[in-house]
């Protein structure tokens, strides 16, 4: 009774609850993903894999501060010809397996995305907001246009959903999310992380190699549920909530701000693997304390008050 409360369809997936493993916070490899699933998490992101190999950047590429870490690892990944094996193998944890893909071309999107679903990825998630490196990410995230022919290429040669992940650091969050609905695409996830720098008041200087990162964790919660809330007035796709979750009352102010389902980053380095099985749990424990029979009733519902 409690799994079906919990039980979610997010752009044809089904999840057996709605918190997902966000992009990157694991290493790429399908044992270590597999923690997630002992974990309970409803669906897992991998980390963004491109078309070519990419060490990323030197260290330090991590630092935890008083509100949550900032990185800049620069999109470290074998590349899609050696993971494809990871998703095949990914494919036997039993849940839904969406692979993070990015690109320097939208020629370049839609040849990994092809790639990762000929492999067995049950759906695609756009990175187009990493905000560190260059002539990706967010540099194509933050453009419309580019956007725009970056989903339809991947539209064009895919069949699975195509989740797109959006950038907090832009002007009108629900413009970029229209222009993504236009060109086809079956969700968006919001938000990747906030540009962000620590400067070591003893050194004088930027504490990251690459100087500027992205900020997650706690402190961009309030951002992200803004997010989603303006996104939800605006566009009718299903919204993936992320940024800041911590605990099962975070997850629900996502709900309830309009998502369909949660990824959980930052706190499963904090927290560990079970954060899934907490932050479900507690979602269950709500929906049940307030007459909820299913996760759809609360979606979006604080726009109705
Ligand atoms: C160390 C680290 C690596 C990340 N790598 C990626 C990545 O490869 N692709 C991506 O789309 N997002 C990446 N992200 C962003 C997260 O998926 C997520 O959007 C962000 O951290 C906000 O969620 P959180 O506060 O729960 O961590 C990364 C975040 C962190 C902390």
């Amino acid at each position: 009774m409690g799994i079906d409360r919990l039980c979610v369809n997010l752009a044809g997936l089904r999840l057996a609850n709605p918190t997902v493993l966000a992009s990157g916070i694991l290493g790429l490899s399908a044992e270590s993903l597999s923690t997630v699933v002992t974990g309970g998490a409803g669906a897992i992101v991998t980390k963004s894999v491109g078309l070519r190999p990419r060490r990323g950047y030197a260290n330090p590429t991590i630092v935890q501060t008083g509100c949550g870490l900032i990185n800049a690892v620069g999109l470290p990944n074998p590349g899609i010809g050696e993971f494809a094996r990871e998703i095949c193998e990914a494919k036997s944890l039993g849940i839904p397996v969406i692979v993070g893909v990015y690109g320097f071309s939208a020629e370049e999107y839609a040849a990994v995305a092809k790639k990762a679903v000929d492999s067995g990825a049950d759906a695609v998630e756009l990175n187009v907001s990493c905000p560190h490196v260059k002539e990706t990410g967010s540099e194509i995230g933050q453009n419309p246009r580019i956007l725009v022919e970056v989903v339809r290429k991947v539209k064009a040669v895919v069949e699975k959903p195509v989740f797109v992940k959006l950038s907090p650091n832009v002007t009108d969050i629900k413009e970029i999310a229209e222009a993504a609905a236009n060109a086809g695409a079956d969700a968006v996830t919001a938000i990747n992380t906030v540009k962000a720098m620590i400067i070591d008041t003893e050194t004088t200087t930027p504490v990251l190699s690459n100087k500027v990162g992205g900020l997650s964790g706690r402190a961009i919660k309030p951002i992200a549920v803004r997010c989603v809330y303006e996104i939800y007035e605006e566009v009718k796709l299903p919204i993936v909530g992320c940024g800041g979750i911590m605990d099962w009352r975070d997850a629900v102010e996502f709900l309830l701000a309009g998502a369909s389902a949660v990824q959980i980053g930052t706190a499963v380095a904090i927290k560990g693997p079970n954060v899934f099985k907490t932050v479900a749990s507690g979602i269950n424990r709500y929906l049940k304390r307030k007459g909820f029979r299913s996760v759809n009733e609360i979606v979006g519902l604080s726009h109705h008050s």
